[in-house]
């Protein structure tokens, strides 16, 4: 016969504290969040947390409740009884005096201040006794190098006063956290604001407030720069079947196959949401998150794979906490989702977020829509001269364009703005049509598209400059042969822009003439035969254009006529108060100037103040110049594009057809 086997025993090592605490609250933030919880639990109306302003020796993170707090036996059977469940065989069990839903079950959440600190010290005075108990749990004593075996550690009380019908009115429990572990201390508004993300207590429950160096936690969820906020913002045909109630908070109660009863918003932001730790959905049990923003594992494909940067949620999803089954790792923030009940909320998630960002898709694409439309108003005039299918293309083109969330609304006013002026010289026409087509467009193809547009705009701008160059060569040329007097004149009064880009807006001003003629006699210029004059303007600016006869040297009598004449203009300008002008400027142009002494120096003086002699050449070469750096700046905008560069490598041919025929 077999001799009766020995019996085995369990140990437990003290360094089982560190995989409790130590390792699995190392961030500030998670520490103290389970000593809010322990506060909840214990009924406390107020918690209030002090964070030092810098580390040193004595600094302390202390978080204080007014709870019920813990006789000297509870601090003993309650407090130092590791993994007691103190929910019993009632999972949903409440607390005793506000009926709370009760948080703590694991019995190890007083640890996680272990996870900052070495030191916990805990001073509690009992409401039912008002006994008064301070106790210290220092991490080295508690792990030392030995098993804990049939005989327990002491934990020394460092403060015992018996029970006291006076005292009990203080009762509350802090919490100190000493000799600090930390590599700095935390800004105390992000510590406020990621607590607050841990929680829905303070928010819901006007009777549990948490303050942080006496100021309140904020809310949980910010709206701030929301754009949607589901369920609320459901159309009636888009509600899921299963959705309940919405309340004024927006909350919508769904129930999910199994019965079980969840709560939940989501919120689609304006702008993309920064903070990596608002990303998701959080999902919340009892009014603690148990599972940090994730997007249900949801992983790439998701239609509008952009739409997770936008979205933040919570979830309140008590079920997951209300039976036996422990289907939380508070300390990860993680929820096990491979636990049945637990699968359902997460195939519900799934669904739900696909089908919202799909939604908010369409909407985001609609509220677009909207805005160019709007804006298509701008365009109006230009499209309305477009033959109808064309201006359809066009129209769609730009609406599918403003419905891509990265487009902004600015750069859309500038695509809008290049497509269209390359539309109507007859560019664009299959990239436009490719954009309005029915496909989807990838994002790189996208850019791409717009990438060409650009370059295709450039290109079209650089083809009307380079027509005008060669119409300023051409008319150059023909001046050279002195032909065309008076046609010349004509011409330029129509195509102002001949001589300097910026003369582009300038029109024939008429309602100078008189004026224009009286100068003209008065100051003798009138004398000169085969003189031609013309005057242009815009907005406040009038040009006074006037054109020698060909062969003619310009003299002093010349300069002094010319002189005469814009002054006479001017006064009579200024005369007429409340008229167009403000700024009055005077070309005389001739064929060659004249070199006699003093005359040079003149020119200069006439020049500084607004009256301008020069030859064809001067003015012509002007032109050319300038044209030539405008089409160069446009070839810069694209470099690498052979066709701009082709552009620029033809010679300016003169283009006998479109000169001053
Ligand atoms: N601030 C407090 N006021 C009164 N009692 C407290 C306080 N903190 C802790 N306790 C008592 O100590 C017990 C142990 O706390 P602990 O956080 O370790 O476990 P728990 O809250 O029961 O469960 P969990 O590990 O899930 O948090 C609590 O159940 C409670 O009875
Ligand atoms: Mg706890």
């Amino acid at each position: 016969m077999a001799a009766q086997p020995k019996p085995l025993e369990l140990r437990i090592h003290g360094r089982v504290l560190e995989h409790l605490g130590i390792q699995m609250y190392q961030s500030p933030v998670n520490a103290v969040a389970e000593t809010i919880a322990n506060a909840w639990d214990a009924d406390a109306e107020e918690v209030g947390i002090t964070i030092p302003d810098a580390l040193g020796e004595g600094a302390e993170i202390t978080v204080a409740d007014n709870g019920i707090g813990m006789t000297h036996k509870e601090c003993q059977d309650r407090f130092l009884a590791v993994g007691w469940n103190r929910r019993g065989d009632d999972p949903n069990q409440r607390t005793a005096e506000k009926k709370r839903p009760v948080i703590g079950r694991k019995g190890i959440g007083k640890f996680a201040g272990f996870g900052i600190a070495r030191r916990i010290t805990i001073r509690t005075v009992s409401k039912a006794t008002g006994e008064a108990t301070t106790f210290v749990l220092h991490v080295e004593q508690l792990m030392g190098d030995e098993y804990v075996g049939a005989t327990p550690k002491p934990i020394p009380v460092e403060e015992y006063l018996p029970a006291d019908e006076a005292r009990r009115a203080e009762h509350g429990t802090t919490v100190s956290l000493g000799e600090l572990t930390l590599g700095e201390i935390p800004p105390v508004d992000e510590f406020r604001r990621s607590m607050a993300r841990r929680f829905l207590l303070h928010e819901a429950q006007s009777d549990f407030r948490v303050t942080v160096n006496a100021e309140p936690l904020p809310r949980s969820l910010s709206l701030q720069g929301a754009q949607y906020v589901f369920p609320k913002d459901y159309r009636p045909d888009e509600s899921p079947t299963s959705l309940g109630e919405v309340d004024e908070e927006g909350w919508g109660t769904e129930t999910l196959p199994s019965g079980a009863t969840i709560c939940w918003r989501f919120v689609f932001h304006e702008d993309t949401v920064d903070e990596d730790e608002l990303r998701g959905v959080a999902v919340f049990a009892k009014g603690k998150i148990v599972q940090a923003p994730f997007l249900f594992r949801l992983a790439g494909g998701l239609s509008g794979q952009w739409a997770p940067e936008y979205l933040t949620g919570q979830v309140r999803a008590d079920f997951l906490d209300a039976d036996q089954r422990d289907r939380v790792a508070p300390e990860r923030q993680r929820v096990n989702w491979d636990d049945p009940k637990a699968a359902e909320l997460l195939a519900w998630g799934q669904r739900r977020v696909k089908k919202l960002m799909a939604l908010w898709r369409d909407r985001r694409g609609e509220a677009r829509r909207k805005a160019i439309e709007d804006k298509l108003l701008n365009f109006s005039d230009r499209l309305a001269k477009l033959p109808a299918h064309e201006a359809k293309t066009v129209k769609r083109a730009l609406t599918r364009l403003g419905g891509v969330p990265q487009i902004s609304n600015r750069q859309l006013e500038q695509v809008g703005e290049a497509i269209l002026t390359a539309w109507e010289s007859g560019r664009l026409r299959d990239l436009m049509s490719e954009i309005a087509g029915g496909e989807e467009l990838s994002e790189a193809r996208l850019l791409e598209l717009l990438l060409e547009a650009k370059v295709l705009t450039a290109l079209n701008i650089a083809e009307a400059v380079k027509t005008k160059l060669r119409t300023v060569a051409g008319l150059r040329d023909r001046l050279q042969r002195k032909e065309l007097e008076k046609a010349v004149r004509d011409y330029i009064a129509e195509n102002p822009w001949l001589i300097a880009p910026e003369w582009e807006t300038y029109a024939v001003e008429k309602r100078v003439d008189q004026l224009r003629e009286r100068a003209a006699q008065e100051s003798g210029l009138a004398d000169y035969e085969g003189r031609v004059d013309l005057a242009l303007s815009s907005g406040d600016r009038l040009l006074l254009m006037e054109f020698m006869r060909p062969g003619l040297t310009l003299d002093r009598d010349h300069l002094d006529r010319f002189d005469w004449y814009v002054r006479i203009v001017r006064e009579g300008v200024a005369a007429s108060t409340g008229g167009p002008f403000t700024e009055v400027s005077g070309y005389m142009v001739a064929d060659s100037l004249g070199k006699r002494a003093g005359h040079l120096s003149r020119l200069r003086s006439l020049a500084s103040e607004g009256k301008y002699a020069l030859t064809w050449d001067d003015l012509l070469q002007g032109a050319l110049r300038q044209w030539e750096e405008f089409l160069e700046a446009l070839v810069s905008r694209a470099p690498d594009d052979d066709r701009l560069r082709a552009l620029l490598a033809e010679d300016a041919e003169p283009e006998p057809s479109d000169g001053a025929a």
